[in-house]
């Protein structure tokens, strides 16, 4: 799916972010302790230093929650105020009922039609192409778009492949109509034939959960991480340059480029391969890690805590994840209201 939006009537743009990570840091050295690796292979090969992890007692909703309560307060907006609250997750706090209401309850967003979004790393886009979907038809006035995970609860910790890479958080965006900016182009895509390369394999109608699923590890994510690189190389280029070239922009045109943080090496092939300079490129999962749908929002409210989203900025968002799913979206940063 690809689509320039910029000759709709209504322009729809972000009007408040909010992020949140748990308490708990875990280090390369502390995993060092937990499996066979190191610091320095987990640096050099993911560009990871630490990532944040949930409590025992702390769910998707619980963690999106706070990030939800941040980006209401900086749209200045109401929780009732919300008709259309989406969450981007691949580990909901349960298979039924969704995070969506759940978390639409402990907000006081009495009013939402609220749901859940399963397209891995890539959830927190596909929300919000759907979110965008309906405040510009004029089905929904304001939407609150989450990304939100506790990847360590679906992590093997004896698999040193896997347990490197991913860390908990989450981020939320409020989207209205704008007066100025707004979003220019989207791009979605999916390929089922790769979702083998990526998935958790059991607890679902397929291998439901039974003894033997939890003896043999199948409710962990088991990864295929050198073809999932190669497909990640690829589709974050490759939906990069369909999104600008749809609304005619050139790389140049952009100030900022958020990618989705699975992989250091990921984002700089990237980049130099779209022809965009390091400052343009916004980097921070050495800090959390992977976090999936949470990845792209958690990007979002630091790089406006540091700046660099000013009113007038070009920013291009681009994820790659399960499914295989892909997808960006480009926006100008809009001065609110
Ligand atoms: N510490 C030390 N050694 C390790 C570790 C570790 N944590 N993990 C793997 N190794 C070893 C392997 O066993 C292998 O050893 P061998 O050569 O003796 O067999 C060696 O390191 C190389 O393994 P590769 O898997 O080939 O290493 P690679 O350079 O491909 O890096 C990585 C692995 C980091 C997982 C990489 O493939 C990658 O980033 N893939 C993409 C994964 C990804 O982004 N997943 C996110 C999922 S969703 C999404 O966002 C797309």
């Amino acid at each position: 799916m690809i689509a320039d939006i910029s000759a709709n009537g209504r322009k729809v743009g972000i009007t408040g972010i909010g992020a949140y990570v748990p308490e708990k840091v875990l280090t390369n050295e502390d995993l060092s302790r937990m499996v066979d690796t190191s610091d320095e292979w987990i640096t050099e090969r993911t560009g990871i230093r630490e990532r944040h992890i949930a409590a025992p007692d702390q769910a998707a909703s619980d963690l999106a929650l706070p990030a939800c309560r941040q980006a209401l307060e900086r749209a200045g907006v109401r929780a009732e105020e919300i008709d259309y609250l989406v969450v981007g997750t691949c580990t909901p706090d349960m298979m039924f009922p969704t995070t969506g209401t759940l978390l639409a309850h402990k907000l006081g967003a009495t009013n939402a039609a609220a749901y859940d979004i399963l397209a891995g790393c890539t959830g927190f886009l596909y929300a919000l192409v759907q979110a965008y979907g309906a405040v510009a038809s004029g089905l929904a006035t304001r939407a609150l778009v989450v990304g939100s995970e506790a990847l360590s609860k679906i992590t093997n910790w004896e698999d040193r492949a896997t347990c490197v890479l991913f860390g908990d958080g989450a981020g939320a965006a409020v989207i209205e109509p704008v007066s100025t900016g707004g979003f220019i182009a989207f791009e979605l895509g999916a390929d089922g034939s790769g979702g083998k390369d990526l998935m958790v394999p059991a607890g679902g109608s397929r291998a439901p959960a039974a003894r033997e699923t939890v003896d043999q590890d199948l409710h962990f994510i088991h990864m295929n991480g050198p073809e999932i690189y190669r497909f990640a190389t690829r589709a974050m280029v490759a939906s990069a340059q369909k999104t600008l070239e749809h609304a005619a922009m050139a790389v140049d045109d952009l100030d900022l480029y958020i990618p989705h943080q699975a992989n250091r090496r990921i984002i700089d092939h990237a980049a130099r391969i779209l022809g965009l300079p390091q400052e343009k490129v916004f980097i921070n999962l050495d800090r959390y890690g992977n976090t999936s749908s949470a990845s792209v929002p958690l990007c979002l409210v630091e790089a406006d805590e540091q700046g660099l989203l000013k009113p007038g900025s070009n920013v291009l968002l681009s994820a790659v994840g399960a499914g295989l799913t892909w997808g960006s979206a480009l926006m100008t940063w809009s001065d609110g209201r």
